[in-house]
């Protein structure tokens, strides 16, 4: 009799689970979102924690290669602008750490992965700004190419991650016109300042084609994410689209982009591009590029610094939710 109950039991759960997986296929196949109180496969779970919260880690430690910048920015306007985007891309971190929170990891758990070196950010960042052209660049380039791969997420099957991707992308679009925008003004300044904005566009620009990931027959991800609708457009589509969107700009920048194969190729419809040097793709991934050490080294000093800001603020909590507490009885 019970083993008959337990099996009854078991087969009633089965058929929910069953159910449950339906019905997920279904929103997705009809371009549904997916919320957080709905069920979702194990694996679109811990695929979307990967990948927003490696997003999140890109936004924050995004934000170290330009604060290197801000005491030296050339005017109180460039300061400003600055210290605006900046800001912005902390916001952003903070966006997705909570949209990644709805999946139930905990954002303490998502940084700590972070500082250990479980967790990837963007191979960009791993890139030093030697020159005040950087910014600019960084703007145009970093926040350009960033913009591409975002907008196909502001349609992403998660509802969370969607929306927040939404709000960044309005953001981004300033980011890549001011740093447009700072380049141009360089550009119609002196002989030196135009040569500083080639010198940053010649050391930026292979590390921002290569933004976009390995080619899309090398990325172990792309496939399952794409059947998700997490990922709309491969890695490959986004980075030509980026390549044709930038020459143009270039060219009105009045810059050389440091690839001598770069021609358009009127029976594609699109630029053709050199040889990408995807060995330097994967020791930067890797760990070791120019600055990956420097900027997990300075994470781990904001996280140990600001532990007593965590502290009172959890105390403060506490004690505000004790108060409603005795409020209540
Ligand atoms: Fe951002
Ligand atoms: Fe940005």
């Amino acid at each position: 009799m019970y083993t008959q109950s337990m099996d009854l039991s078991r087969e009633t759960a089965a058929a929910a689970a069953t159910h449950a997986e339906q019905a997920f296929e279904a929103r997705i196949a009809a371009d549904r979102m997916v919320e957080p109180q709905d069920w979702m496969p194990d694996a679109y779970r811990r695929t979307l924690v990967r990948q927003i919260s490696q997003h999140a880690h890109s936004e924050i430690v995004g934000m170290l290669p330009e604060g290197n910048w801000v005491t030296r920015a050339p005017s109180l306007k460039r300061k400003a602008i600055l210290l605006a985007k900046i800001q912005d891309e902390g916001g952003h971190g903070l966006y997705l750490y909570a949209a990644a929170e709805t999946l139930g990891t905990p954002r303490v758990q998502m940084q700590q992965a972070l500082l250990d070196g479980r967790a990837k950010y963007s191979s960009i960042f791993n890139y030093p700004t030697l020159n005040w052209a950087d910014v600019g660049v960084i703007g145009w380039l970093v926040d350009g190419a960033a913009i591409m791969n975002q907008i196909p997420l502001c349609r992403c099957s998660y509802g969370p991650y969607a929306r927040a991707m939404i709000r960044i992308c309005k953001e981004e679009s300033f980011h890549q016109r001011q740093g447009f925008e700072s380049l141009l003004a360089m550009m119609r300044g002196t002989e030196s300042q135009r040569a500083m904005v080639q010198d940053a566009v010649n050391r930026w620009w292979w590390p921002v084609v290569m933004m976009f990931g390995p080619s899309d027959a090398e990325s172990i991800h792309s496939a399952q994410t794409m059947k998700w609708g997490i990922k709309r457009i491969s890695n490959d589509d986004l980075r030509q689209k980026f390549i044709d969107a930038t020459v143009p700009q270039a060219e009105l920048l009045g810059i050389t982009l440091p690839d001598p194969d770069l021609r358009w190729n009127a029976e594609r419809g699109h630029y053709d591009h050199g040889p990408i040097n995807w060995d330097e793709f994967w020791q930067v991934v890797g760990g070791d590029g120019p600055c990956n050490r420097e900027r997990i080294a300075a994470r781990q000093s904001a996280h140990d610094n600001g532990a007593w800001v965590r502290e009172a603020a959890a105390a403060h909590a506490a004690k505000r939710a004790a108060r409603s507490r005795a409020e209540a009885a």
